[in-house]
């Protein structure tokens, strides 16, 4: 949604409580709520921000700004969680309040040191000709949830980098600290800044280099950047922005891609035998995703169901955007994997035998399996006239086509109205969280994913098998 700058950069505390009254009322409205994922209380969710564990829950922030769906002054929105399934708001908030924050609280990462959580961000900071100054700043969040921001700028822009760095995620390395932080270089590729806390301090940095991780640099950006180990094998996660379509096919209009690698050498800022880039995801909206790994080892990761740039049919109810379900990344063969912590299962309420239903409350899970060597198609969010979201699975042509264009309300059309991606002749499996207008599909227990809004339009919520012989469970699920 177009909004003027004066009304994106409203002081919150300008906001008139009959103000915020009218817009909590229109957000009710929407028939499109979701249930088991997060959305915003009001307004735009972007990113998912300082996901870790602290205090012992996990914690996770999101990007927002409250009053309408739009890109204006960001906060991040404290949530907290015990089994990465059920998140509860805390109604703490990282304000954009102070001069190095002032047209923003952008994106970042936490970590817990010492008894507090120590959060790390981009203050994004503009001056009265528009002209922007990124800078890394933080805060610490103790147990009661107070945050006390440190003034200092933990990190200034670079000479090498354009006004395009930000969103630093730290991390433990051996014992040591270190932090990426995405960035533009002055020919306007991306690329990714590696830093090391001086001493194991969290407040001084110093620069190590730029990540060399075989990247071509033909994106404009890099945003979001992550580091984690899985398996014990470094995975970089990122954001290009503009990334050639020659280099990578993808439909979205910004891709969320990953690089698997060998081994990470700190002194030469080198990802070490890094692979091909790939798409994380395949479905029509998965960006910003955030990963850590867990005290108890685990490798976790959130996206958000979203893009940059893009309208939705919830703009009208004055709120956009939601986050994907909790997923545990795994290796296997090289491959990446993603599939939602085990804890998910909790939500699985009664079952039945996988058939056509003419009317679910489009709040459920279907594990599904494909046969070898056969077309399959599958309409979800289907009506009485055989409209639908269409979902083939053909292990005969080797590929999955997941088609928007005959279910629920359209939008972003102009990028394609098909995503699809390729799979193996042999039998395959899906397991497909459908959640009100949000739809996650894990084939092969998360060889490949699809992630997706999809607002359907009154009476569209039955589950139709046109082809093949599918078999499976359906399972109710409740929150
Ligand atoms: C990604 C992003 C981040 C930035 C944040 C601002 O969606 O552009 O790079 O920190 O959103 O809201």
């Amino acid at each position: 949604m177009d909004l003027p700058r004066e009304v994106r950069y409203r002081p919150y505390e300008d906001w008139s409580t009959e103000e915020l009254a009218k817009i909590n009322n229109n957000v009710k409205k929407s028939p499109w709520h979701v249930s088991y994922h997060i959305e915003p209380k009001s307004g735009l969710l972007n990113d998912p921000n300082g996901f870790s564990f602290f205090n012992g829950k996990y914690t996770l922030f999101y990007q927002n700004w409250p009053f309408a769906a739009a890109h204006g002054l960001k906060q991040w929105v404290h949530t907290e969680s015990e089994d990465l399934v059920h998140f509860h708001e805390t109604n703490v908030e990282l304000r954009p309040d102070t001069k190095n924050d002032s047209h923003g609280a952008y994106s970042g990462s936490a970590y817990e040191i010492d008894d507090k959580l120590f959060l790390f961000y981009t203050g994004n900071v503009r001056d009265e000709n528009w002209v922007r100054d990124p800078l890394q700043i933080s805060a610490w969040m103790d147990k009661d949830r107070n945050i006390t921001k440190i003034e200092n700028v933990l990190i200034h822009q670079p000479k090498d980098v354009t006004e395009h760095f930000r969103d630093p995620q730290i991390f433990n390395y051996k014992g040591q600290f270190y932090a990426i932080v995405g960035a533009q270089n002055l020919d306007e590729s991306g690329f990714v800044k590696l830093y090391k806390a001086v001493n194991k301090n969290v407040e001084n940095w110093e620069e190590v280099g730029n990540l060399d991780f075989d990247n071509s640099g033909s994106e404009y950006m890099i945003e979001c950047p992550n580091l984690v180990f899985v398996d014990d094998k470094p995975v970089l996660i990122y954001c290009p922005q503009g990334l050639d379509k020659a280099e990578l096919d993808y439909r979205n209009i910004y891709p969320n891609t990953y690089k698997v690698c060998q081994s990470f050498d700190t002194e030469n800022a080198k990802l070490v035998g890094a692979s091909d880039i790939q798409n994380l995801d395949y479905g029509f909206e998965a960006y910003a995703t955030q990963a850590f790994n867990a005290p108890d080892g685990r490798a976790l990761a959130i996206s958000w169901i979203g893009l940059p740039d893009i309208d939705y049919p919830t703009d009208q109810y004055d709120y956009q955007g939601a986050l994907s379900l909790v997923k545990e990344l795994s290796i296997k063969d090289g491959k990446l994997y993603q599939y939602p912590v085990e804890a998910i299962t909790s939500l699985r309420d009664s079952s039945e035998t996988f058939a056509d239903k003419a009317q679910t409350n489009n709040t459920y899970e279907l594990e599904l399996t494909f046969p070898a060597n056969q077309k399959s198609e599958l309409l979800l969010f289907a009506d009485d006239k055989g409209n639908g979201l269409s979902l083939t699975v053909d292990t005969k042509d080797c590929k999955i086509i997941l088609d928007r264009s005959k279910a629920g309300v359209q939008y972003a059309t102009k990028f394609g109205i098909t995503r699809e991606c390729t799979i193996d002749t042999k039998e395959t499996t899906a397991n497909i969280f459908v959640d009100n207008s949000i739809i996650e599909i894990f084939i092969n227990k998360g060889e490949k994913v699809f992630t997706s809004r999809i607002f359907p339009e009154a009476g569209q919520n039955g589950i139709t098998l046109k082809s093949g012989d599918v078999t499976g469970t359906y399972f109710d699920l409740k929150y």
